[in-house]
């Protein structure tokens, strides 16, 4: 099933463009018995910038993770770009993937978490460079070439041979970006991506990720940053115990929230 995977954007036909770069159907997922999503059916269109909201513990990490296969669904079914990830469908049922299957699926998908878990022995040219050389076996030049430009892409070409100790964190979780676009995903996932920053840093951060976003890239973002939601995104999410509140337009959700559970969160971060 991996081989059928479109390669990227750009190879991807005319009639492919309207599958969805995420679809989530029922999507279901219980850790003993605390069922933590509750059935999230969501839809992220190709090129779309998501923002995910909603109060701690309520399902936001664990949503992003099931969505590359770090997490298994318990229920319901996710695909990206028109492929289900992490099962196999045979005869109509559904068999999970072996891990390394899996792991070739997650190549696709960028991640991008709180903590930037770069790696510190490494420069920022290195940490670029790691994965691409790694897993795609790529020529070393090629992917010097590439991350070089990447580095200069989020403001860094000046830092390429710092180590991450010697790098502030808005400068770290921008390695960490470029790092993951290093292995050109179809789809980018960020997990609070400027929440561990000095709020000085987070403009910086967030600007490349509008950036990112400009370039087309379809991106699902959990952020309490709700100017970023309303400027950058098409689609606000709230989500609260594992369910899908309300969503919409982020301009109406945070101007004008219909359910009492939004308004109250609202009330608390803007
Ligand atoms: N591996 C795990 N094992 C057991 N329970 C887990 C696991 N991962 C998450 N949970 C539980 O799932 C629920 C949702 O957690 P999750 O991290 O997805 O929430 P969140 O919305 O991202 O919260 P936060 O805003 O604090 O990051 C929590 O109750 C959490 O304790
Ligand atoms: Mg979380």
């Amino acid at each position: 099933m991996t081989d059928t995977i479109t390669p990227g954007a750009a190879s991807v036909s005319p009639a492919q463009n309207d599958v969805p770069m995420v679809l989530a159907d029922c999507v279901s997922k219980s850790f003993g018995s605390n069922e933590v999503l509750k059935s999230i059916s969501l839809e992220v269109k190709r090129g779309e910038v998501m923002c995910l909201v909603g109060p701690s513990g309520s399902g936001k990490s664990t949503f992003l993770r099931c969505i590359n296969h770090l997490e298994v669904l318990s229920a319901g079914r996710l695909s990206v770009d028109g492929v289900l990830i992490g099962f196999r469908e045979s005869n109509g049922k559904l068999y999970e993937m072996q891990p390394k299957e899996a792991a070739k699926q997650r190549r696709d998908i960028g991640m991008v978490f709180q903590r930037f878990n770069l790696f510190p022995h490494m420069t920022a040219l290195e940490n670029v460079m790691e994965a691409p050389m790694q897993v795609k076996g790529e020529p070393k030049a090629k992917v010097k070439q590439r991350a070089l430009e990447l580095l200069a892409r989020v403001g860094l070409a000046e830092r390429a041979d710092y180590y991450p100790a010697h790098l502030s964190g808005g400068q770290q979780q921008r390695v960490a970006i470029a790092r993951a676009l290093a292995m050109e995903p179809k789809l980018m996932l960020f997990d609070e991506p400027t929440s561990a920053l000095d709020p000085e840093l987070v403009g910086e951060v967030l600007d490349v990720m509008k950036g990112l976003a400009k370039s087309g890239m379809t991106m699902i973002v959990v952020t309490h940053e709700m100017g970023f939601a309303k400027e950058v995104a098409d689609s606000l999410v709230f989500m609260d115990g594992g369910v899908v509140v309300e969503s919409g337009d982020p301009r109406e959700v945070l101007d004008n929230p219909q359910h009492r559970r939004t308004q109250a969160f609202l009330s608390k971060v803007l």
